[in-house]
């Protein structure tokens, strides 16, 4: 029998593509009870997790953000996720809320804060997903910084992780806080120490005055499929996201999986979620109505605004009826999306367009009745060898029809659980049984083992 989905809400604190239709509702993106509304019934729905795509991008095609991306809302605009998250832990109790920080925009010792403090509030349901950063040409112009290469920028999320994993492990001894008023004690100095760190990017020596939270490390998803971006996923990540084709998705799954067993960790250890578009309807024909109203809010200059915004290439400037130039395979800014547009039968300018205006970055939709998009949707996962979804939201910028029509099939095949403990976030998705990183996992080398808290002198 198939194994249980894991499930992931992908939303990102912005406007959806079809905010256009009258019935979508992620122009209430900066009103609090839009979000409010939408976790609580994820998390009733049985969801695993809430996540929030992020970055300070834009599209910038020669100059500046173009018009069309300001008028069409392409990419634009977008609020900060972590100032929602807060608010969504309070409504919520078993939901995991995983959100983006970029590896380019934020330093280690903030994501370290940010995240443990978060750890706290969620009682450990928080994850974070790594990103070197999608929009780079925008926010490196934003920062007022150079834009920094491509692979230069993983080599620079490498060293980062590694400082926030030092932070998280290796600060605080098991048992080190001791809130013990009579002895007036709060934690005890033998167990809290400084990290060292003097890395290739990133030198510090400190405390992380955050204690531990349940997760102590929050749990690390990682998403960016360019060469660099899977050998980063195979080293730190315990969840991956990836959008691509068939064909394509299995070839990365395999070879994150292979990485991670050359690392020495267990390659299904890695969850790896497929952005995966659902256009469900009672009926096959209402699902297709479905997602041709949904495409029909796109034009092409809109596709490319968004391709601009991925890529940092201007299609609208290219001969629409060749492929690629190959050389644009170097481009500095993200590769995921140029990539898997190179090669053998590459599609041209044109085609690359019209899958952009059909479905983004997201590869091919699911389309069909309840029992259709999940037989079909099965399948993708056993040809992938992928562990489960993140669902992109409807066409209502919400997850309604996946929430009313898919998980009922879901629930009725056994593929989602019908009631759901209170967990953490990594022991929910991957089943471990711990709420701590699996003891291969680096991070876990920065562990001090445990030591039983000394009574202070005299007491
Ligand atoms: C489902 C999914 C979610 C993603 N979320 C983010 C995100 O929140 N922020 C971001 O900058 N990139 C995100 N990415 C990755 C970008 O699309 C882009 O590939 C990456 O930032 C650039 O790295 P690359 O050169 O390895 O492609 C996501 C990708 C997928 C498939």
């Amino acid at each position: 029998m198939a194994e249980p989905w894991k499930i992931g809400m992908f939303q990102c604190a912005g406007l959806m593509g079809a905010w256009k239709l009258p019935e979508n509702r992620s122009t209430e993106l900066f009103e609090l009870d839009h979000w409010i509304r939408m976790v609580r019934r994820c998390e009733d729905a049985g969801a695993d997790f809430f996540f929030f795509a992020d970055d300070y991008g834009y599209p910038v095609v020669g100059d500046g953000i173009p018009d069309t991306a300001v008028r069409g809302g392409v990419q634009f605009p977008k609020g900060d996720p972590t100032m929602i998250l807060p608010a969504l832990a309070a409504v919520t109790e078993r939901i995991g809320l995983v959100t983006t920080l970029s590896t380019q925009v934020e330093l280690p010792p903030m994501v370290a804060r940010k995240m443990a403090t978060l750890d706290h509030m969620t009682n450990g349901r928080v994850g974070w997903n790594i990103v070197t950063g999608a929009g780079q040409n925008a926010s490196a112009r934003l920062f007022g910084r150079p834009l920094t290469e491509h692979d230069a920028r993983y080599e620079i999320a490498d060293d980062h992780v590694d400082l926030s994993l030092k932070l998280w492990e290796g600060c605080w001894d098991e048992g080190a806080l001791r809130v013990d008023r009579d002895a007036g004690v709060y934690a005890d100095p033998d167990g809290v120490r400084e990290i060292v760190h003097d890395g290739p990017h990133f030198r510090s020596r400190g405390v992380l005055a955050v204690p531990p939270g349940p997760q102590r490390t929050p749990m690390l998803f990682q998403a960016g499929a360019s060469v660099p971006g899977r050998a980063l996923a195979a080293k730190y990540a315990e969840a991956v996201f990836l959008a691509a084709e068939v064909p394509a998705l299995k070839e990365q799954i395999a070879d994150i999986r292979r990485r991670a067993a050359e690392n020495g960790r267990d390659p299904r250890g890695i969850k790896c979620l497929i952005a995966g578009t659902f256009y469900v309807g009672e009926t096959n024909e209402d699902a297709q109505r479905i997602r041709a109203r949904q495409v029909a809010t796109k034009t092409l200059d809109d596709a490319a605004a968004s391709y601009a915004f991925f890529t940092g290439l201007d299609l609208s400037k290219m001969d629409p009826d060749k492929p690629l130039d190959p050389e644009a395979g170097l481009t500095q800014t993200g590769r995921t999306n140029v990539e898997r547009f190179l090669g053998p039968n590459a599609p041209t300018v044109r085609e690359i367009l019209e899958e952009f205006q059909a479905n983004s970055v997201m590869g091919a939709p699911y389309v069909g009745s309840p029992v259709e998009v999940v037989d079909e949707a099965q399948a993708v996962l056993d040809e992938t060898d992928a562990d489960g979804f993140l669902v992109q939201p409807d066409h209502t910028g919400t997850f309604d029809s996946f929430i009313d029509l898919v998980m009922p099939e879901l629930r009725r095949r056994g593929l989602v659980a019908d009631a759901v403990e209170r967990t953490t976030l990594r022991e929910r998705l991957t089943g471990s049984g711990s709420p701590h990183l699996a003891p291969e996992h680096p991070g876990a080398a920065y562990r001090r083992t445990t030591e039983p808290a000394r009574e202070p002198a005299g007491v």
